[in-house]
């Protein structure tokens, strides 16, 4: 069964990212088979650990965005389909060392691939990734594309620098939060936006819109991923609940619910957070949940949503126009 979306605003209340399909399915398969022939490599560790990786599945959301924005903007080409693979490597290599840095233990419904194959495995393999993707973006001999990408994946590592600098201070404020979430997670989005308008030959008010939305649409993703680490269904999100927590990261849930909780719930997530691990789990949660700070964060995430949405008014009406306006209401609702 897909996994679903719950959408208090519809009648039918469940939605799910089948919505693409219409509009980008084919290019989606055409992304596929470019992600497919670019693992190739002799060296066998390689090929099985990004295989197992890949086809693990998710969302595959960053090329969905690339692709809409090029659509968008009335781009006929092929490029787009090497860059949303490349889009999706580099997202891939972030994961793979993402999920080494956080010890997690579940991804895509699957183990990782650190507990399958083990650390230094899952670093060089990211590594590889990496640098297959700047060979992709070589072969499409755009400049700006180059540049846009080479900024964008600069960021994403001082993101995560960042927030491993910030692991285990409960002092953590929103505005530090929130500019930890925009280097890890919404460059990337952002980057996607701005290239598929690159590659239309859009006007600089166009590809600045879409990477404005980009940019929004990440930042409503990674506040509902953090929500849904706490809230989730792990068999829904194919991760394992608590990895936050167990690392001591202060998310915005845990940001909220320490501003406004009592004095013993801020007590409570200050030696959860210091101390790192899962015995707090339960307490911690039932203060999120008391406190409204699910509820909060959920509503943050709206308000970026929203903000993705005024982002592209502007654009001719199209397709896929219509369909980038369903993915910022997919970001901020998601349950998976
Ligand atoms: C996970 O991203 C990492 C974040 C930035 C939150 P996704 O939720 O897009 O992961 P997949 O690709 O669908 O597995
Ligand atoms: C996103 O943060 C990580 C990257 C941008 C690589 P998380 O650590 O919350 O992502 P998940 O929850 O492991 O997918
Ligand atoms: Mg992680
Ligand atoms: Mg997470």
């Amino acid at each position: 069964m897909p996994p679903v979306l719950a959408d208090p605003t519809s009648a039918h209340p469940f939605v799910t990212l089948d919505f693409l399909n219409p509009v980008i399915g084919d290019d989606m398969a055409a992304v596929d088979r470019v992600l497919r022939k670019s693992l190739g490599s002799d060296v066998v560790l390689i090929r099985q650990v990004a295989d197992y990786i890949i086809a693990g599945g998710g969302k595959r959301l960053r090329p969905a965005l690339l692709l809409l924005a090029a659509n968008a903007c009335g781009y006929r080409g092929r490029d787009h389909h090497t860059l949303a693979a490349a889009i999706e490597m580099i997202h891939t290599a972030t994961l793979l060392h993402d999920d080494v840095v956080d010890e997690s233990q579940l991804r895509r419904g699957h183990a990782t691939a650190n507990a399958r194959f083990g650390n230094p495995a899952s670093v060089l393999v990211g590594d590889f990734l990496y640098s297959r993707t700047f060979q992709l973006m070589v072969s499409v001999n755009r400049m700006r594309v180059l540049s846009i990408i080479a900024d964008a994946t600069n960021l994403i590592a001082e993101g995560e620098v960042l927030q491993l600098m910030h692991t285990g201070d409960a002092a953590l404020d929103e505005a530090a939060y929130f500019a930890v979430i925009e280097r890890k997670t919404a460059k990337l989005f952002e980057a996607a936006g701005r290239i598929g308008a690159v590659l239309g030959d859009a006007s600089a008010e166009c590809e600045d819109a879409l990477a404005r939305y980009g940019m929004h649409l990440g930042m409503a993703f990674q506040i509902m991923d953090d929500v849904l680490d706490y809230s989730g269904d792990a068999a829904h999100i194919g991760k394992n609940l608590g990895d936050d927590l167990a690392e001591g990261k202060m998310t915005l849930p845990l940001i909220r619910a320490l501003a406004i909780g009592t004095p013993d719930e801020a007590a409570l997530i200050r030696r959860a957070i210091a101390g790192g691990g899962l015995t707090d789990f339960a307490p911690v949660s039932a203060a999120l949940e008391r406190t409204g700070a699910l509820a909060y964060a959920r509503e943050r995430a709206e308000r970026e949503s929203d903000a993705a949405a005024a982002a592209i008014t502007r654009l001719d009406a199209s397709a896929a126009a219509s369909t980038l306006l369903q993915l910022s209401t997919f970001a901020a609702r998601r349950t998976y």
